[in-house]
């Protein structure tokens, strides 16, 4: 089948869902997403779902980077199978369409008038409203050039900022949590709406892409926590107090202007690092401790030495014996440096229930940072942290995964359009 007429194929089916023709009949493709199945009636009035809570796909940024973190997350990375453009096109091109779909809490397609064939949609969200599901899409350093090979005629557009990251002093990174050629990232307030946007993402790319690792994760729900406060992480202690949160500072630190290359203009990179936390060991530390660590009182998460939270930190400070109320070795004061590189986090506990070489937990930290160049703003905080963090007797880094995430798409587009 031509790009025209695949093109074309997705256009039709897509005019066809939204208008509500239907009764087509087939429309068999044997494009590498696998059948594209009968194109059946639209949703009657009372199938409809609700689009309360609905954050919009389609804008200047992917949403899912700056959108206030919603409870569950699932992350996945996936390598392509295909060695035809035309393919990861064609892919992008459903993609999107599913995504604004799912987005407004509708089905990725119609119910189906042949019940010979597979319905479009895999049903576990009908009726569920679209609980702030975001869905992000990123590409990594492997999908514009292969064991040195052009694969898709893009390596010229590959920005100098997508490359693996170095490795870091105690790294224990395991192959099958790096890297991949694609990221979707997919968020919502709903866990089985999440799970059901990532599964249909998975279904629909089936023969052009293979799954190369998946985390899910999770903080507090909106209901458990009335005081809408900072979340807690696993370890006890409130995680993201010191983020960036106004345009101006998401311009300065979050979003390329695209000098490095065109189609990342309103894009950011994302990094990944999959970081297990020792909760048996960190769970028979002494509180004092805990807090020399994070260089933070836990309760109240306010800085040592300091009142409140979001206090403005002093590092100065000095205790009655003349220490520096916060260590030189904390947390808090490595990650800051001079203040001069910042990146936004974006994180979420995980639990992959139990360790069975260890019989310990497998939890941690699924951390995830957006930056305008990861080797100018993670690399160097995470250098200086590697070396000297009192925090690393508790953690390992055992993943780690750079992705390029392109701007937002406008109707009518699709995501990573400018860069194909
Ligand atoms: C399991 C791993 C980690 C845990 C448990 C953790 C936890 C925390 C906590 C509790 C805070 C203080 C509250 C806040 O401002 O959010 C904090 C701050 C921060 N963390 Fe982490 N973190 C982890 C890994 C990382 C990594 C890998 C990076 C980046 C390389 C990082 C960068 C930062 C930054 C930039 C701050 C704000 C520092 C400031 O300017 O005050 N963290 N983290």
């Amino acid at each position: 089948m031509s790009d025209e007429s695949k093109s074309n194929k997705i256009t039709r089916r897509e005019m066809l869902y939204r208008t509500g023709a239907g009764g087509l009949g087939l429309l068999v493709g044997a494009s590498g997403f696998g059948t594209i199945s009968a194109l059946g009636k639209t949703l009657d009035k009372e199938d409809k779902q609700t689009a309360e809570d609905a954050i919009p796909f389609y804008g200047t940024h992917q949403s899912g980077i700056i959108t206030k973190p919603q409870t569950y997350i699932y992350l996945i990375s996936l390598d392509l199978t295909t060695n035809q453009l035309s393919d990861v096109r064609d892919l992008f091109k459903e993609w999107t369409m599913a995504s604004a779909h799912m987005s407004k809490a509708e089905l990725v397609g119609p119910y189906t008038d042949n019940s010979y064939v597979p319905p479009e949609d895999t049903g576990e969200a009908d009726g569920l409203s679209a609980s702030k599901l975001t869905i992000t899409y990123g590409f990594g350093p492997t999908f514009f050039d292969k064991n040195g090979s052009d694969r898709f005629g893009l390596a010229s557009k590959k920005p100098k900022q997508l490359k693996s990251l170095p490795s870091f002093a105690g790294d224990q990174i395991e192959e099958q949590w790096t890297g991949g050629d694609l990221c979707v990232q997919v968020c919502a307030e709903d866990k089985q709406v999440a799970f059901h946007a990532i599964r249909n993402l998975i279904r629909i790319g089936r023969g052009i892409v293979t799954l190369r690792w998946m985390q899910s994760g999770f903080q507090r729900t909106p209901q458990a926590d009335k005081k809408k406060g900072t979340p807690r992480n696993l370890f006890g202690f409130k995680d993201g107090t010191v983020n960036p949160s106004t345009d101006k500072e998401f311009n300065d630190i979050v979003w390329s202007n695209g000098s490095e290359a065109p189609w990342i203009k309103n894009g950011s990179y994302m990094v990944m690092r999959r970081i297990r936390m020792l909760l048996e060991v960190w769970d028979r530390t002494h509180l004092n401790e805990q807090e020399m660590t994070f260089g933070r009182e836990k309760r109240s998460g306010a800085p040592l030495g300091h009142q409140d939270e979001f206090d403005d930190i002093n590092f100065d400070k000095k205790d009655e014996s003349g220490n520096p109320h916060i260590p030189v070795d904390s947390h808090i004061k490595l990650a800051r440096g001079d203040g001069s590189e910042k990146i936004l986090r974006r994180s979420y506990s995980y639990s992959s229930e139990m360790d069975p070489t260890r019989a310990q937990l497998d939890a941690g930290l699924l951390f995830i940072s957006y930056q305008k160049d990861p080797f100018k703003q993670f690399v160097p905080i995470q250098k200086r942290m590697a070396g000297m963090d009192r925090m690393n007797e508790y953690i390992r880094h055992i993943g780690s995964a750079v992705f390029a995430c392109p701007g937002g798409a406008s109707k009518g587009g699709y995501i990573g359009d400018s860069l194909f």
